[in-house]
């Protein structure tokens, strides 16, 4: 059956995707094409509606990323967001402009009053708060457009041509901190581009069994299983796809939470899957010895995990795929197309020039978290494993700020589990997305039973978000949070001293390194 689809052009924003998972999430097919995809080609897909997204650069500049003009006269729906909406107003006549340092530059959450009487905004509250990023200004809207939106600063926060379907925002409506943008872009599909809503997981499902199908033939996949929930669902769909030609790996490299290993072994034995347990605490250990910049600790890892999957597939014998559950915050934050590195997230950006496999099989790498958790609950995984919360590949070596050794590991293993205990306790833990200690380099004096302590500081990180590209710090009680203090100097040796981190992600990532 043939989905109605939406294509999404890319002109480099870090949000790209996320506004194709909000597509999904409204029912309707979506894919992501690079902006210079040829017209020709954008044409035979046959989309009911085109979103251009934000981007790094300025309309106004030779060297800034354009599209064919004949899009504009082919008669399909289009939502210009930031970049994007400059991009369409600089080309069908408008004047886009370098913001002032005074007026029009925006950043952040910006309260936004909206005209309710245009589709795009029909049936939503007049003001809200809106999520700006943009350095320059629509100074001239083109011809056929009106304002449909202004914020203090800006007048053209929105622009509107609803007789050629053509609506441009300067705010991102994909991200969370817009309130109702996921409703902005439900009604840019239903209103504008008159979607039925034809596509689900269930979809998404049955179409990727049938791609990994095809691309394995009747080769054998090695998966890298963390136990984590990404490389859980992952294994799951590759089983679905091809069976017992899947052997999955679990590498204990040593940096697990307290007792994670052994769980995770127990709840793969009792499946029907080939499962390998590679103990490699030590040979972990020794190739990060000394090493403290974050990295090349990432490197590291990412390249042994490779050399012990190979080593182990030797061992197997004719392998030829390796599988990875790769998720997409993974792949934009280690820098893909057109976006900025923030990280190279160890099954990405950390994966050494040189593979020794026919192929490499990430089938989520298009998914956000919630979607990953839902293609598990969709495969029939247990509720605990799909609702576990997301651990990183590199494990506790990116929580140990510094040299690693094992003793430090031992430390935070420690304190990482009373964090996790007293929370479950308190119940705090429900409304969380992701919380975890972190072993900072700092160490500072204590007096501890009268006698002087010059002990390391740790810090405690819990965060609240959807889609892990952006996220809020967790509200937890402070006699919760108290009770984890108290606990963790008296019982665990070599820290002294609490902190709890107060910082949103952007500016701060959810990792501390
Ligand atoms: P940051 O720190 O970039 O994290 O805000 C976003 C989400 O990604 C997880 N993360 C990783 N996951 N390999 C992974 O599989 C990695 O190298 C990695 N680094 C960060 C992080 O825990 C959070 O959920």
């Amino acid at each position: 059956m043939k989905h109605e689809l939406v294509l999404v052009l890319d002109f480099g924003g870090q949000y790209n995707q996320l506004i194709a998972r909000r597509v999904r999430e409204c029912g309707v097919y979506c894919e992501v094409k690079p902006f210079n995809t040829p017209l020709a080609e954008l044409k035979a897909m046959d989309p009911i509606g085109i979103i251009f997204t934000g981007g790094p650069n300025s309309v106004y500049l030779d060297t800034a990323p354009h599209v064919d003009p004949e899009i504009f006269t082919w008669e399909v729906p289009i939502l210009g967001i930031c970049y994007g909406c400059q991009l369409m107003a600089h080309s069908l006549g408008g004047q886009v402009t370098p913001a002032q340092e005074d007026t029009a530059r925006e950043y952040g959450k910006t309260p936004t009053t909206y005209n309710t009487a245009i589709p795009l905004f029909q049936d939503l509250p007049e003001t809200g708060i809106s999520w700006m990023s943009h350095g320059d200004y629509m100074a001239k809207v083109p011809q056929g457009f009106s304002l449909a939106a202004h914020t203090d600063m800006c007048p053209t926060a929105a622009i509107a041509d609803p007789t050629r379907g053509f609506y441009g925002v300067q705010f991102h409506p994909e991200v969370n901190h817009t309130q109702h943008g996921t409703d902005m872009i439900r009604n840019f599909l239903y209103k504008v581009c008159h979607a039925k809503g034809d596509w689900t997981m269930g979809d998404y499902c049955r179409t990727a069994v049938a791609a990994i199908r095809k691309k394995v033939g009747k080769g054998r996949v090695l998966l890298a299983l963390s136990g984590g929930v990404d490389s859980s669902v992952a294994s799951a769909l590759l089983a679905e796809a091809v069976g017992r030609q899947l052997t999955c790996v679990f590498v204990d490299h040593g940096l697990m939470r307290l007792n994670e290993g052994d769980e995770v072994e127990a709840a793969f034995a009792k499946w029907d899957i080939r499962f390998i347990r590679v103990d490699a605490e030590t040979r972990f250990l020794l190739k990060l010895a000394g090493v403290d910049e974050p990295e090349r600790k990432r490197k590291i890892i990412g390249e042994e995990f490779i050399r012990v999957f190979e080593e182990e597939s030797k061992k197997i014998g004719a392998v030829d795929f390796l599988a990875q559950g790769t998720i997409y915050p993974d792949v934009i934050e280690s820098g893909a197309g057109e976006a900025a590195t923030i990280k190279s997230h160890h099954n990405v950006g950390g994966l050494p020039d040189f593979v020794d496999f026919k192929g490499i099989i990430e089938p989520l790498r298009m998914l956000f978290k919630d979607e990953v958790r839902q293609l598990g609950r969709e495969l029939g995984l247990p509720e605990y494993l799909v609702s576990r919360q997301p651990f990183p590949g590199p494990g506790l070596a990116i929580r140990i700020i510094g040299d690693i050794t094992k003793e430090k590991a031992d430390t935070l293993r420690q304190a990482d589990a009373i964090f996790r205990e007293e929370l479950a306790r308190a119940g705090e833990d429900q409304c969380l997305s992701q919380y975890f200690a972190v072993l900072t380099n700092t160490r500072s004096v204590g007096v501890m039973g009268d006698g002087r302590t010059y002990d390391y500081t740790l810090a405690l990180r819990a965060v609240t978000t959807d889609d892990f590209m952006t996220a809020d710090w967790a509200r937890i009680p402070y006699d919760v949070l108290d009770r984890i203090s108290v606990r963790i100097v008296n019982e665990v040796q070599g820290i002294n001293r609490i902190v709890y981190d107060i910082t949103s992600k952007p500016p701060a990532t959810i990792e501390w390194e």
